[in-house]
């Protein structure tokens, strides 16, 4: 399978990145896929100028001759798209964001309206067989309301694509968590495993990778060094 990552920190060690790589460890235990990473802050990628220009090409690129057309290039040929990214004030950081919108060369200006009253885009070519992943890590302990927004914006983004939102990623690049964070690490890594076999990952696994490494109070205690 061709695998697209679409790596939104902006770190060099970033905390979700981590779970990603375990992730795509344990897709390729049984089999070696064709991954290909793209850390899209050293990209080069303009905002999108809301020209439309792209409907008028309708060649599913992008008017901006920058580096974004190499990854609509990747979108269309990949079977599998994962977004990894930190969690930003409820969203995706803004640069990855950028690559979202950006995505607009491939659906066409034409409108549909769906059984249940929403209204999409056509889209330019079927790519529904594209497989999409969301792995988004935050800062804060667990608590209802953190995820809500990137979880809307990327079940309509995506279709309901499957989704991972870890709490209290941070934990995973300090060392004296290792304890807590190599559980989770072995986790993501069987996951990938049960994911490359079915592209799908069960309610009993989306539980267990969200739940949080350690209690919200204790996590809150140890934030603020009390
Ligand atoms: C600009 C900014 C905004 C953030 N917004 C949130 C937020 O809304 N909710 C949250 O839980 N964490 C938030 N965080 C914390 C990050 O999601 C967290 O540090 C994460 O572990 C970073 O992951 P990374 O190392 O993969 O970049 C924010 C961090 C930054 C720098």
């Amino acid at each position: 399978m061709k695998i697209l990552v679409l790596n939104g920190s902006p770190k060099k060690k970033s905390d979700t990145f981590r779970l990603t790589d375990a992730f795509l460890r344990g897709m390729n235990k049984n089999q070696e896929h064709e991954v290909h990473v793209v850390h899209v802050i050293e990209k080069n990628i303009a905002p999108c100028r809301g020209c439309f220009g792209c409907w008028e090409r309708a060649d599913g690129h992008c008017v901006i001759a920058d580096d974004q057309n190499e990854i609509l290039d990747l979108y269309q040929s990949s079977d599998v798209i994962i977004w990894s990214f930190p969690l930003y004030c409820y969203g995706m950081p803004s640069h990855l964001k950028a690559v979202l919108d950006r995505t607009i060369p491939l659906i066409k200006m034409r409108m549909v309206q769906e059984a249940n009253g929403a209204v999409r885009h056509e889209a330019l070519a079927d790519f529904s067989k594209i497989h999409t992943l969301v792995i988004c890590g935050c800062g804060f302990p667990n608590w209802d309301g953190n995820f809500d927004s990137i979880r809307t914006m990327c079940n309509i983004c995506f279709c309901n694509p499957d989704m991972l939102c870890v709490p209290e990623t941070p934990l995973l690049n300090i060392p004296a968590a290792a304890v807590v964070a190599d559980p989770l690490l072995a986790r993501f890594k069987a996951a990938g495993e049960e994911y490359a076999a079915t592209l799908s990952l069960s309610a009993q696994t989306v539980a267990e990778l969200e739940a949080p490494m350690i209690p919200k109070e204790e996590y809150i205690r140890n934030v603020n060094g009390a």
